[in-house]
């Protein structure tokens, strides 16, 4: 990848991703809109390629708006994760208000919402090829029905709300269940190789 940038959202703090390779780019996770149209127009970068590590809206709040914005974008989803962001329960912004309250965030009032449909539904170990890279997604239930993680050239790993520095893997959120995390996305983050850069949801990357 020649590039990656990470465009953070002031109000939840969720990383988006952008890789870049010439002027297109893959956009995963647009948890806001503003700073991350910045970047695009700065860098002079077009997004081609839209994915996400799961359906929260911390994670997708400014998806409509860049789907608008860059129409040939296209926005590629499991269908879980795409029930998931068109429900406000399971995208959590039904809940949200609480959730910064808890955050350290009291008095902030935040619009449940729902996004438009995905434009392609993926499987939930598909690979997707782009511009001479991988892109490969695992399904990791557990935080949500709907959470993948995403593999770039199996040298980086996109985790979601999975291996953030510092928290344990909430799983109380509505659609979170602890036996499918226990089951199967622990075992799959602990056979992850050592040396693999870890891209989490919130904090910094770090090396494996
Ligand atoms: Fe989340």
């Amino acid at each position: 990848m020649s590039q990656m940038v990470i465009s953070v959202d002031p109000l939840t703090e969720s990383n988006c991703y952008i890789l870049a390779e010439e002027k297109k780019c893959v956009v995963i996770d647009p948890g806001e809109s503003g700073r991350l149209f910045r970047t695009l127009e700065e860098r002079g970068w077009e997004p081609e390629l839209i994915l996400l590590t799961h359906e929260h809206c911390d994670h997708m709040a400014g998806l409509d708006a860049l789907r608008e914005r860059y129409p040939h974008a296209r926005f590629a989803a499991t269908k879980i994760c795409n029930d998931g962001i068109r429900n406000t329960r399971l995208n959590m912004s039904r809940i949200m208000e609480v959730y910064l309250y808890f955050r350290g965030k009291p008095g902030i009032h935040y619009d449940p919402f729902v996004c438009r449909p995905a434009d392609e539904i993926i499987g939930e170990d598909a690979q997707i090829l782009w511009r001479g890279h991988i892109l490969r997604i695992v399904s990791t239930p557990g935080h949500t029905p709907g959470s993948t993680g995403i593999f770039l050239d199996e040298k980086v790993f996109f985790s979601g709300d999975y291996l953030i520095p510092d928290e344990e893997p909430l799983l109380r959120f509505p659609g979170g269940d602890a036996e499918s995390y226990e089951k199967i996305t622990e075992p799959f983050l602990r056979s992850l190789p050592a040396g693999i850069r870890i891209c989490p949801g919130h904090g910094e990357p770090f090396v494996l």
